[in-house]
């Protein structure tokens, strides 16, 4: 027997309302209970309903997060956790599943997971279509990666030769990796090679700077910055970057 709660994992999007889907909004506003990190409900405040219960959690607590959410689901309730950008993307979806899949099937809630527009695709629409040919994204977060792994793939990938959306590129605590990351490419890449950084993309303060991998300067990326790497497919039409199709 199904527990008659649902579960919602909503991707909210990088930023204001205009980034983020119907199928959010609708998902936020029905539900009783609303969970997630304070300035990602900040975020979508304007899509939360009068009478609801709002959980706000702290910077670290994903995983008590997705188990609350699943308790509360479990016990009748209609959840919304929130996750920024979308869910599925180092984002909440995967914890959630995973705390639902540890319960014996018949007392797992319902779970839907709603898409959201991803922080690589809104820092790439602002700097033109970098992406628009073969693409890979990558953290350069080793919090929860040994540094070893990402070296290994940052290797793989310069060598594949396609466009890269780097995410967690730096914090305080992480204050070296960018700059590793950046000359493991440049031994695959040419120095000219295209390099977006897009901070806070659709929010207030959105910054855009385009540089090269050879010019690259860490200190432009920040917590909530993306960094675009291009490929030999990228080239500049005009003022725009884009990847050649
Ligand atoms: C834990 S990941 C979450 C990604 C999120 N689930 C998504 O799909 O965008 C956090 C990283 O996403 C990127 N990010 C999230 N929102 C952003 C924004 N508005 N502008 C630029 N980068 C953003 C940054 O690289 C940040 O360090």
């Amino acid at each position: 027997v199904t527990a008659p709660g649902l579960l919602s994992v909503v991707g909210i999007g990088p930023g204001g309302r205009a980034h983020r889907t119907h199928a959010a909004d609708e998902a936020l506003g029905a539900a009783n209970v609303v969970i997630g990190y304070g300035p990602y409900l900040d975020q979508c405040a304007d899509a939360l309903a009068a009478g609801q219960r709002v959980v706000r959690g702290e910077m670290g607590d994903e995983a008590g997060r997705a188990a609350r959410a699943v308790d509360e689901a479990r016990a009748g309730a209609r959840v919304a956790l929130v996750s920024s950008g979308d869910a599925g993307v180092y984002g909440m979806a995967t914890l959630a599943l995973e705390a639902a899949a540890a319960l014996p099937e018949g007392d797992r809630p319902r779970i839907e997971v709603v898409p959201g527009v991803t922080a690589a695709l809104a820092a790439a629409a602002l700097l033109g279509s970098p992406l628009g040919h073969d693409f890979a994204c990558l953290t350069l977060s080793d919090v929860r990666t040994p540094w070893a792994d990402v070296e290994r793939r940052l290797h793989a990938l310069a060598a594949a030769d396609v466009a890269l959306a780097l995410y967690n590129p730096r914090s305080r605590g992480r204050p070296w990796q960018l700059g590793r990351a950046r000359d493991i490419l440049a031994g695959h890449r040419p120095g000219g090679t295209p390099v977006g950084v897009v901070t806070d993309a659709g929010r207030a303060g959105q910054r855009v700077t385009l540089t090269t991998l050879a010019e690259l300067d860490p200190a432009l990326a920040g917590m909530t910055s993306l960094v675009l790497v291009g490929a030999s497919t990228s080239r500049m039409a005009g003022p725009w970057l884009v990847a050649a199709r």
